[in-house]
């Protein structure tokens, strides 16, 4: 049982996860490219179960890390201080943003893929990618809630997909195994599975700034496991970083 998160990117992700990982009980370890000292406002907004540190320091103190910083960045990612960890990856490609990958603008190769080439001895597992800052906090719900929603996983070893399961439980998802690491383009951007699903239509005629005041506001439309099922199911794959179609806050 998942008693103390580590973060390893404190932004939009990483500070909803670590508001439901605190209202699930848990401890959270912060950490950012800057210093510990930086996160002292976020902090003291989390409470007691907070507490801010390095990168390396949070993925120690982890019984579980969560890696969400940009995937340009994913080679910083502390490997010898994730040795023996299982590590969630949130992390997707969006060149445009964050400049090009070229191992992965050669094809055939996921981004969660290469985050596992970097920590070879740590267990990647894909998780929390395919839905919205926004909507990952606001979707949350108890198990057994009828209006609760899943989340796709992957990664190659089962035993970590199955503490990861656990920690989206205690977070307020059900998870729906999708594969290896080597299927989880499967929840990449402009699939079927990211980021819409969880949305209502957006109203048309809306000027850049009701976009964004409609994207914070609003609600979540519940996304049952069957409907993740069917959606990473059916997809047909795209070319690593084509993020046609995606919301460019991904
Ligand atoms: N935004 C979304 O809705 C969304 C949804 C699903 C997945 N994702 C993915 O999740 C990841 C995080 O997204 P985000 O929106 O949370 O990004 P963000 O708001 O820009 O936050 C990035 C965080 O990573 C930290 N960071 C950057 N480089 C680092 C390094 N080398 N070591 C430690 N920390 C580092 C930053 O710290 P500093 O501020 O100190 O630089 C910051 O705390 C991205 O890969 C994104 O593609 C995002």
């Amino acid at each position: 049982m998942t008693k103390t998160l580590g973060l390893i990117g404190a932004g939009n992700i990483g500070s909803a996860l670590a508001r439901l990982a605190v209202a699930a009980g848990l401890n959270v370890v912060l950490s950012n490219s800057r210093s510990p000292e930086t996160l002292a406002d976020l902090v003291t907004e989390l409470g007691e179960q907070a507490r801010a540190a390095t990168p390396a320091e949070a993925a120690q103190a982890g019984d579980l890390v969560v890696a969400t910083i940009p995937l340009s960045s994913y080679d910083k990612l502390p490997a010898a201080a994730l040795a023996g960890k299982t590590v969630i990856d949130t992390m997707n490609y969006y060149p445009d943003l964050v400049g090009h990958i070229a191992e992965l603008d050669a094809g055939g190769l996921t981004s969660s893929t290469l985050v596992q080439r970097h920590l070879a001895d740590s267990r990647v597992v894909k998780a929390f990618n395919n839905i919205d800052y926004v909507r990952l906090f606001t979707a949350a719900r108890p198990t057994d809630a009828g209006d609760r929603s899943a989340l796709p996983i992957a990664g190659d070893d089962t035993a970590a997909k199955a503490h990861v399961a656990e920690l989206l439980d205690a977070l307020g998802y059900d998870a729906v195994d999708t594969g290896t690491l080597a299927d989880s383009w499967r929840s990449e951007p402009g699939t079927p599975v990211y980021v819409q699903p969880y949305l209502p239509a957006q109203p048309e005629d809306l000027s850049d700034e009701e976009k964004w005041h409609w994207f914070l506001e609003t609600p979540v439309v519940p996304v049952p496991a069957a409907k993740v099922r069917e959606l990473t199911a059916t997809t047909v794959r795209r070319t690593a970083g084509d993020t046609r179609g995606t919301l460019s806050q991904d």
